[in-house]
């Protein structure tokens, strides 16, 4: 994607592979910030304080964090302990594991002297895989999207929660990719962009990622959806995800499941944009066992911005000592969806499916 006309990805290895590069995601849309992670313990701080985000490239960044461990100590002892740490930053998104297990199959077997270059190459093929499945994503959602008959005016209104684009992966996004596919295609159509508090990753990442690659948006509170949808303003809610179940539940950033419930009363299709790396075949019941992730309440009770001065403040929304609750992700059942985009096609979200493109998968 570009970032001011440049071609950039979201995370890139120093030449001398001593250092991982990232955009500190806290910091826009106000600044694009690019910072130097040169330990795993650097690395663990930018999962779990959200300096990066997203279920591919926490994946993907972590997958670094284990080359930056390689080159200090590449005993089995120190990588699985690393790996151990790594997995514990943040608990939803199952790409976290689903990298640090490849890295590890790959490189135990391996000599210790032939680790750290061997973990520098895996990380970088992960990365460069994930930006050829969120192509591969991108076009299979484009023919999804193009069996659809926009309601208004010619132009095709997508509606998105949270941030699945450029900025959750390492390049292109997956419920973005289909999005930036149509606009090369030159389609006209239209993002809604959901704030998505608490953390307003709308607001914050996928208004400004769209901004710098010209698509047409609009963001809109987390409440507008329903009212768009019997608008007749959205042909399709397209999203994310952070672990799908075998049972095809789909676990995203909290507000998913009501998109979906006012798709399904309006007769609005609701995809989910899943790369086989978020699917955890594991998991049978996405409803009763997802693992979902639990976040400070000051988020809820303030809320972050920048000042007419250009500072960054934070101000309080709710009464001193409020009690707040903070889940940041929820399940949407798979009867809620309508179609599971993935880089090997489109299929629907249900168990046998699942289970058979789980076991097509190498
Ligand atoms: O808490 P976040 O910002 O990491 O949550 C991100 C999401 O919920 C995304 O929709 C999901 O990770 C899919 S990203 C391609």
């Amino acid at each position: 994607m570009r970032v001011d006309g440049q071609p950039r990805r979201t995370l890139w290895p120093a030449a001398t592979l001593d250092a991982l590069f990232v955009i500190d995601q806290r910091q826009l849309p106000h600044r694009l910030a690019i910072e130097s992670l040169a330990s795993v313990e650097a690395v663990f701080v930018a999962i779990r304080d959200m300096w990066v985000r997203g279920a591919p490239l926490i994946g993907a960044t972590a997958a670094y964090g284990l080359a930056l461990q390689a080159n200090v100590d590449a005993s089995d002892d120190a990588l699985r302990g690393a790996a151990m740490q790594l997995s514990s930053a943040r608990p939803t998104a199952v790409n976290l594991a689903w990298a640090l297990q490849r890295m590890l199959r790959r490189l135990l077997p391996l000599p210790s002297a032939l680790r750290a270059d061997a973990a520098w190459r895996e990380a970088a093929a992960l990365a460069d895989e994930d930006v050829a499945t969120n192509q591969a994503i991108g076009r299979h959602g484009l023919q999804l999207l193009s069996a659809l008959q926009p309601r208004r005016d010619g132009v095709l209104n997508v509606l998105t929660h949270c941030n699945a684009g450029w900025l959750a992966t390492v390049d292109w996004g997956t419920a973005l990719a289909p999005v930036y596919q149509a606009q090369a295609a030159g389609w006209k159509l239209h993002v809604w962009v959901d704030e998505t508090r608490p953390r307003n990753q709308g607001a914050s990442l996928t208004a400004w990622e769209l901004a710098q690659q010209g698509v047409p948006h609009t963001l809109v509170v987390d409440n507008a959806g329903g009212h768009l949808m019997q608008r007749g303003q959205v042909d399709a809610v397209i999203v994310g995800c952070d672990r799908v179940a075998a049972n095809g539940d789909v676990c995203n950033k909290i507000g998913t499941y009501l998109k979906a419930l006012a798709a399904r009363d309006n007769g609005v299709p609701f995809y989910v944009a899943m790369p086989l790396s978020t699917l955890d075949i594991n998991l049978h019941d996405g409803l009763r066992d997802m693992p979902i992730e639990e976040r400070s309440a000051r988020e809820v009770t303030h809320i972050g911005g920048r000042a007419a001065n250009g500072d960054w403040v934070e101000v309080q929304l709710a009464p001193d000592g409020c009690a707040a609750a903070n889940p940041a992700f929820d399940v949407t059942p798979a009867a809620l969806v309508s179609a599971l985009i993935t880089e090997r096609g489109v299929i629907a979200a249900r168990p046998d499916d699942i289970a058979a493109l789980a076991a097509a998968t190498p």
